[in-house]
């Protein structure tokens, strides 16, 4: 069964260059959610503009791929204005870049900003550190944290559509 489309939710995966971990949370997160029949729209940037254009980093789409997921045909963008309000959730891979998205977030931005493992139990407030100077068992481990976080999302829109709320309870 899918979800009625009003509860959609609209995911954006934030990392620093957008060639690493966020293309692989975003291959991640559709393939998990593809599997479960939960309809979302996804993309992800970076804070960076280091690496506008250009496809994801070649280890990342190995290791995609070697787990069935093609992530070549995606392109680095950076974060902008709109996505503030496009987006239903933005998640951070990590906390520099979750303080980078509060620095861009526009006055009045609709969308929820969270780091992506407080939607994993017992992992919240942990980042997801960043593979690009290290080797193929880095990228290996990335995957592995981004695609349980891409579950643990599955299960909870499914369970509560977009108004999902992850991170501590709001104020
Ligand atoms: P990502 O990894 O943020 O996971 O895409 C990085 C990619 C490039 C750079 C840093 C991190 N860089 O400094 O160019």
């Amino acid at each position: 069964m899918t979800q009625e489309s009003d509860s959609r939710p609209a995911v954006l995966f934030v990392c620093l260059g957008n060639i690493c971990r966020s293309p692989m949370a975003e291959g991640a997160f559709r393939s998990a959610a593809r599997k479960a029949g939960l309809e979302a729209k996804v993309d992800s940037v970076g804070t960076a503009s280091y690496h506008i254009g250009e496809s994801p980093d070649p280890r990342a789409i190995r290791i995609a791929r070697e787990n069935g997921v093609d992530i070549a045909g995606l392109f680095g963008r950076q974060i902008q204005r709109d996505d503030f309000y496009v987006s239903s959730h933005i998640f951070a891979l990590d906390k520099a870049n979750l303080q980078g998205i509060r620095a861009h977030e526009p006055r009045g931005g609709t969308a929820h900003v969270a780091l992506l493992n407080d939607a994993v139990d017992g992992l919240a407030g942990r980042s997801i550190e960043d593979p690009y100077h290290g080797d193929e068992d880095d990228f290996r481990r990335v995957w592995e944290e981004v695609n349980r976080a891409a579950g643990a999302l599955v299960d909870r829109f499914l369970a509560e559509g977009s108004d999902a709320h992850f991170g501590p309870p709001p104020q």
